[in-house]
């Protein structure tokens, strides 16, 4: 990917080129103020007391020049800002699209702190290059280049001695400058390492607290404070050296050019010519030689946040892009379908996690598969979503290959319950339907889904009904209250084939034979399901189990009979026994 700090400062070029051309209006504007300063001076001192119109105009060219120098100065910041506003709306939404295709391994590279970092800091810092940065860098270069061509209009001093001198404080100033950037860096990496640490510590703060993991997990993140407090204070000695540099330049440029002008010319030497000397360099050029440096810091400061949001999208995606529209549920109320699924292998860091593994389902069958933790049973139900970039001969839905199949449509076709339930910031009915964008009134589908998933809201303590918020992550609800909304939530999403990652596993035996009379044999008679499990009491009612190990398919068939047939299947069930 070409760097994305040129494709961002070359996008929309013509608006850079405006904001340019404006900022050098403004500064000729703001450097013709001085000469025409000499001249109302120069004849003020001449004549005090007959004011001739040729003063009165020079008085009025001043106060012209100057308003127009800061009307320039005003629409080339309006336009930055826009300019800003539209870069962050662009960076905002292609990140927020790279992350609806991350492979469903990427936060194991990168924790979901370090990503809201790109998201909250990065993103926003990446915009200041064309809101702020470049447009200030733009406004104090112009100054600095343009005074020198003032001077020799105005005075008869050669400037070189001066832009030597300039050119001299510059460089040092930009050396520390660059120095700066790194500690800037740093200071970034510090920080997200940091908010990584807190926000595991805010996700999972009741299990700390339970166990008394607190102590330890707060000196991490007060160790990875100290870190950065000891970079921002190396960081804040170098620009507050940069800063005295920068505030004393002016006080020397001045004695020097004051100097040279007495040197050079002597008695003609005009009141008005010190004036305006003294009025380029103690106010005009002030403020650019104080600022190009952190200008500088800043530029370095940008290109990290920018490079940190291309590592950000430059991580890896899924082969299809899923596009970004709502659930497409153009297959629910449907029956179940045949599936089937040739040489599916997965490959992570050389490892091989499923090892051709075929699987043919058919409509409306209920399977279980079983194995030992880490065996592959939830890989398998990622690959037939598609959610992790596993390799397969031949993969069907009903007879028809999936190979081009879109992702979304593919997906439509399954509801999920994954191993990890996840719960939003809301309301029981948005948890269940997921239907924020419009006011569909289904209160009595969910509530029958609910139902049938054995989620009463009398005997769970659910006051407001519908209406009861959650929290987010679902910390007011438990463990079993969490999978039951979710399996609800399968079940209102009604799709042909319901995949169900170890839903069970949080429910009491008296539950899960509810669930399975209501649900899994019940209103899902007529649907493909697929069930990992550990649980025994389920098997039996399953048409057919799988059994897997480290990632192969080792036995198929119906309960009793690989019972019977696989010392394999006895062991693994003797173990769930006990
Ligand atoms: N997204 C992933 N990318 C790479 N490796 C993964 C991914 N998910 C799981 N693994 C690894 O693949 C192996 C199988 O994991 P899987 O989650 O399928 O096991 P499982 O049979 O579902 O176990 P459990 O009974 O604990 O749920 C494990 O070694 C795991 O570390
Ligand atoms: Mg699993």
């Amino acid at each position: 990917m070409k760097s994305l700090f040129l494709k961002i400062l070359l996008m929309r070029i013509h608006m850079r080129f405006f904001v340019f051309i404006m900022s050098l209006i403004a500064t000729v504007f703001s450097l013709s103020v001085p000469y025409y300063q000499k001249e109302f001076l120069d004849g003020l001192l001449k004549n005090s007391v007959n004011i001739s119109h040729e003063i009165i105009i020079f008085l009025l060219l001043i106060f012209g020049f100057s308003m127009l120098s800061q009307l320039s100065v005003f629409i080339s910041k309006i336009f930055s800002y826009f300019e800003g506003s539209y870069i962050q709306k662009w960076l905002s939404h292609e990140t927020y699209s790279k992350t609806l295709v991350l492979k469903a391994d990427n936060p194991k590279k990168m924790s979901a702190g370090q990503a809201l970092s790109v998201y909250a800091t990065d993103v926003y810092t990446a915009c200041t290059l064309i809101d702020d940065v470049i447009p200030n860098i733009i406004s104090y270069i112009l100054p600095i280049l343009l005074a020198p061509v003032a001077i020799i209009i105005m005075t008869s001093i050669n400037p070189m001695l001066i832009i030597v001198v300039i050119l001299s404080i510059l460089t040092l100033n930009c050396l520390m400058a660059i120095k700066q950037g790194k500690y800037f860096f740093h200071n970034k990496m510090f920080a997200a390492i940091r908010i990584g640490h807190v926000n595991e510590w805010l996700q999972n703060m009741r299990v700390i607290r339970m166990l008394g993991w607190t102590e330890s997990l707060e000196k991490k993140i007060k160790y990875s404070r100290i870190k950065e407090t000891n970079n921002r204070l190396a960081m804040v000695t170098n620009g507050s050296t940069m800063n005295s540099i920068g505030y004393s330049a002016p006080f020397f440029i001045n004695i020097i050019a004051v100097f040279l002008l007495i040197k050079l010319e002597g008695n003609k030497i005009s009141s008005g010519q010190i004036f305006s000397l003294l009025w380029i360099f103690g106010v005009l050029l002030t403020r650019p030689l104080r600022m190009l440096p952190i200008m500088l810091v800043s530029i370095t400061d940008c290109y990290t946040s920018i490079k940190r949001v291309q590592n950000y999208w430059n991580q890896e995606t899924e082969k299809d892009e899923v596009q970004m529209k709502n659930n497409n549920l153009e297959n629910t109320n449907s029956e179940g379908c045949d599936l089937e699924i040739k040489n599916l292998s997965y490959k992570y860091e050389g490892k091989l996690l499923l090892d051709n593994i075929s699987i043919v389902i058919n409509k409306n069958e209920f399977v279980a598969i079983i194995g030992e933790v880490g065996s592959g049973k939830s890989l398998i139900l990622q690959a037939l979503l598609k959610i992790i970039s596993s390799e397969c001969e031949n993969y069907k839905i009903n007879n028809e290959s999936t190979e081009n199949m879109d992702l979304n449509k593919l997906r439509s076709y399954f509801s999920y319950v994954p191993q990890d339930i996840f719960i939003v910031n809301s309301n029981l009915r948005d948890n269940v339907a997921f239907e924020y964008d419009y006011q569909k009134n289904n209160d009595n589908e969910i509530i029958k889904c609910l139902e049938m998933s054995q989620f009463n809201f009398q005997t769970e303590n659910i006051k407001l009904g519908l209406n009861t918020e959650i929290g987010e992550r679902g910390v007011n609800l438990s463990g079993g209250q969490k999978q039951r909304v979710a399996i609800a939530r399968a079940c209102y999403a009604n799709c042909p084939i319901i995949l169900l990652d170890d839903c069970l596993s949080a429910l009491d035996v008296n539950t899960e034979e509810k669930i399975n009379e209501s649900l899994l044999n019940g209103h899902w008679k007529n649907k493909t399901r697929i069930l990992a499990t550990h649980r025994l009491s389920i098997l039996p009612k399953c048409d057919r189990v799988l059994f897997i190990k480290n990632g192969k398919i080792v036995e198929n068939g119906k309960f009793y009979e690989i019972y019977e047939r696989s010392n394999y299947v006895r062991d693994f069930v003797s173990t769930l026994s006990e």
